[in-house]
């Protein structure tokens, strides 16, 4: 199987990071092909909302980083989105990378394929992550992908915060099951 991770963070020894490691690592030992992509450092435009794409075909305006992620995405069975909780969402670097489908929305929603989602998060509420679900729920539902697996570690602002959990083990997991 063909996995894909995007992450989020523009930490690159973040708390996601070092999730999205453990993720690939079980993956790996599973036997799977992964891509692992962090997107925070990638050249890429946020969506203007000029619906070129809908008039040429799925061709942006801009010739970007996203060419690279758009055919991965096609070609890929899983996807595992890793974003650290920013204002009770995604981080708007991997926001800007989901707003980009839109140029290949029908050939996204034609293919089945799995979506899952791992975040962390400072705070200790258990309700801090309920936005971020609800969005990757309906993500799901508008893509017509099935809904896969998640890991959202709370009380986690720093990896150091992560030593004592559970939730580098149910990241590899993750990655294992997939
Ligand atoms: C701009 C910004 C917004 C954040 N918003 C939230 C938030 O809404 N809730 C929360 O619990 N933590 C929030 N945090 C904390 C991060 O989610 C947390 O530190 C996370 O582990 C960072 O992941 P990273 O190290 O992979 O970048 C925020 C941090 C930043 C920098």
């Amino acid at each position: 199987m063909k996995v894909l991770i995007l992450t989020g963070s523009p930490h690159a020894q973040g708390t996601t990071a070092l999730l999205a490691d453990q993720v690939c690592v079980g993956a790996q030992e599973a036997g799977h092909e992964v891509i692992c992509i962090g997107t925070a450092k990638l050249n890429i435009h946020p969506c203007l909302g000029c619906y070129h794409c809908r008039n040429y075909d799925g061709q942006c305006v801009y010739d970007d980083d996203m060419k690279q992620i758009h055919s991965q995405l096609l070609t890929a069975d899983a996807v595992v989105l890793v974003t650290p909780l920013y204002y009770f969402g995604m981080t708007a670097q991997l926001k800007r990378v989901i707003d980009r489908f839109f140029a290949i929305n029908s050939s996204l929603r034609n293919t089945s394929k799995r979506l899952h989602l791992v975040a962390a998060c400072g705070d200790n509420d258990e309700w801090a992550m309920d936005a971020l679900v609800v969005h990757f729920q309906t993500l799901c539902r508008y893509l017509h992908w099935q809904e896969g697996e998640k890991v959202l570690a709370i009380g986690a602002y720093t990896r150091e915060d992560l030593k004592d959990s559970d939730y580098p083990m149910l990241a590899r997991k993750l990655g294992a099951d997939l």
